[in-house]
């Protein structure tokens, strides 16, 4: 091969190099900062902290791949926490509940069975069919609050009949839309689903706040799923990840389709770091999100809001139209404030981050708009709240 001078490799070099900060206004992370405490979009948002990372940064410096041993050790932990036999650290909830339902899921036909308003079948891009073949089968909860063992009895699929796909997994959502499924209703979903031979499937990207909102153990809440996706990077406030428990053997399978989907992490450390020290850190701090939450409802009822899906958690449904405007409006009329709000549509979220300050903006900015409205000559419909409607409804773009 001919001889590369050193000018050569410098240009390569020099092409190559980036400083990132380089133009990055000083303060600019001091405005992030101040904005999270003000978005109400969603918890995703929130941002590692700088003692954060200084404690991540002593994690272990593996190959994930290979063994890395501070992630070894969140695995472990985060199975032990849930009793379970083995953890799988992930990049994503979604890449952790579709690779937690493609290794239950080994011969099509078949269909997977949860709420209409589930992650797994409203926001993961179709996963289901696109990684496992699988039809979803998505039902209203009669109760317009969370799925029933009626519900589920009414839907499921089993037996000779060979019209029908038969359902192999039943995948509840804990929280979902922040509510609480009732732990004897999800008993007895679980052990009639086991009797028929179908695993159970949770999306806990957000049963920490069941934990702290009902002071039962992860380990209670879980035991009557086979499999459990845990996310790290919602109300918890790590930057990355999720984990997938179950037995040994579906993790060791499991972790052979997550190299398969591209999975394999490397130097992840970092991310086990940050998750440990959310763990400790900011899961106390559910709690007072869940108070504030709860505070901000009572503040909107008293406006003359109607809520529709009340804060059991960390987030809340409201109806912009009670009072007359669009949730754009809001939007629109929050960014204008000196000190701006973000936010979606019908769909507030708290998070640790989240200041008093914030909400009682909030709160301001919407005791004003329905005055407005009123003053206009709105007149607050008398309509029934369909919770068979999703309430989640997002701002146009
Ligand atoms: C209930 C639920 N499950 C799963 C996910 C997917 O997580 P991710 O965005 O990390 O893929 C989300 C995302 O917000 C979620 O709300």
């Amino acid at each position: 091969m001919a001889q590369v001078s050193e000018a050569t490799r410098a240009k390569v070099a020099d092409e190559i190099k980036f400083d990132i900060l380089e133009g990055v206004p000083e303060d600019e992370n001091d405005l992030k900062r101040s904005q999270i405490a003000r978005t109400f979009i969603s918890d995703t948002v929130t941002i590692p902290t700088k003692e954060m990372y200084s404690y991540a940064l002593q994690a272990s410096l593996g190959d994930d791949v290979y063994h890395e041993p501070s992630t070894f050790a969140l695995e472990a932990h985060i199975a032990k926490i849930t009793g379970k036999e083995a953890g799988l650290f992930m990049p994503s909830g979604t890449m952790s509940n579709q690779i937690g339902l493609r290794t239950h899921l080994m011969q099509p036909p078949y269909t997977i069975m949860c709420d209409h308003r589930a992650h797994i079948y409203k926001y993961e891009v179709g996963g289901a069919g696109f990684h496992s073949g699988a039809a979803v089968t998505p039902v209203i909860p009669s109760n317009d609050h969370h799925l029933t063992l009626d519900d589920v009895k009414a839907n499921v699929v089993y037996g000779p009949d060979v019209h029908f796909a038969p359902t192999e997994v039943i995948a509840l959502e804990n929280t979902l839309n922040g509510t609480i499924i009732p732990q004897d209703e999800v008993i007895a979903i679980s052990e009639f689903a086991h009797s028929k031979g179908i695993k159970m499937h949770l999306d806990g990207a957000r049963i920490w706040h069941v934990a702290a909102e009902t002071g039962k153990s992860l380990k209670e809440l879980v035991e009557p799923f086979d499999t459990v996706s845990l996310c790290f990077s919602k109300g918890l406030g790590a930057p990355i990840g999720s984990c997938l428990v179950g037995t040994k053997e579906y993790i060791t399978r499991a972790r052979r389709i997550r190299k398969l989907f591209g999975g394999g992490m490397r130097q992840t450390g970092l991310l086990s770091g940050s998750v440990a020290y959310a763990l400790t850190h900011h899961f106390p701090l559910l709690p007072r999100v869940h108070a504030l939450a709860r505070k901000l409802e009572k503040s909107l009822e008293d406006i003359g809001v109607t809520i529709l899906s009340p804060a059991e958690t960390c987030m809340i449904f409201y109806d912009a139209g009670s009072i007359g405007v669009t949730y754009d409006e809001i939007a629109e009329r929050g960014l204008a404030l000196p000190e701006p709000l973000f936010l979606g549509g019908s769909r507030l979220v708290l998070h640790i981050q989240t200041t008093e300050a914030a909400v009682d903006d909030f709160t301001k900015l919407i005791a004003t708009l329905a005055e407005e409205k009123r003053k206009a000559g709105f007149v607050k419909p008398e309509v029934k709240v369909n919770g068979h409607q999703d309430v989640y409804v997002r701002r146009a773009h």
